[in-house]
C-alpha cells in the first residue's frame, strides 16, 4: 500500500464517521473526491488520486464499498462486507487480490474467492466513468 492509498483509505474511513466516532490523535480530514449520495459512491478522479493509476483502490466505509483501479480506465467495485464473517473494513490489496485481515480470506477484483476461510464471492457493484467522475451503484 502507498502512502496515498493509506491517506485515502484513512480520510474515507472519516466520511461516514459520527461525533462518537471522532477519535483523538487520528486526522479528522474530510474525504478527498469521494462522496456517497444515497446508493451511489460519487469519485472525482482529480482529487481522489490515489484512484487514478491500476492497483489504486480505496474503502468508502460509510458506503462499504471497495473501488479498485483495474486498468484502462476500468474500475471494479465490491462490498467490503467479507462473506465470512461480516467484517467490512479490514482490507488490505496488494497483487490485484484484496485481503480480509479478519481471518485472512482473500478476493479477486472480481470478487472472486482466491482462498478461503470465505466461500462466496464479494457482490460486485456496477460503475460508469464519466470524464473524470467515477460513480458507483451500489443499491
Ligand atoms: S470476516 Fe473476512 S476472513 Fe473472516
Amino acid at each position: 500500500m502507498t502512502f496515498s492509498q493509506l491517506r485515502i483509505k484513512q480520510e474515507t474511513l472519516f466520511t461516514s464517521c459520527s461525533e462518537d466516532d471522532d477519535t483523538p490523535g487520528l486526522p479528522q480530514a474530510p474525504s478527498t473526491g469521494i462522496s456517497v449520495q444515497g446508493n451511489q459512491v460519487i469519485v472525482n478522479l482529480d482529487e481522489a488520486t490515489a484512484l487514478n493509476n491500476q492497483g489504486g483502490w480505496a474503502l468508502v466505509t460509510s458506503a462499504r464499498v471497495l473501488i479498485v483501479n483495474i486498468g484502462n480506465n476500468r474500475f471494479s467495485a465490491l462490498t467490503s462486507v467479507c462473506t465470512h464473517s461480516n467484517c467490512d473494513r479490514n482490507w488490505t490489496f496488494s497483487n490485484n487480490v484484496f485481503t480480509c485481515t479478519c481471518h485472512g480470506s482473500r478476493f479477486n477484483t472480481d470478487g472472486s474467492v482466491v482462498n478461503g476461510p470465505a466461500i462466496r464471492p464479494l457482490t460486485s457493484f456496477p460503475t460508469t466513468l464519466n470524464g473524470r467522475t467515477l460513480t458507483v451503484d451500489f443499491g
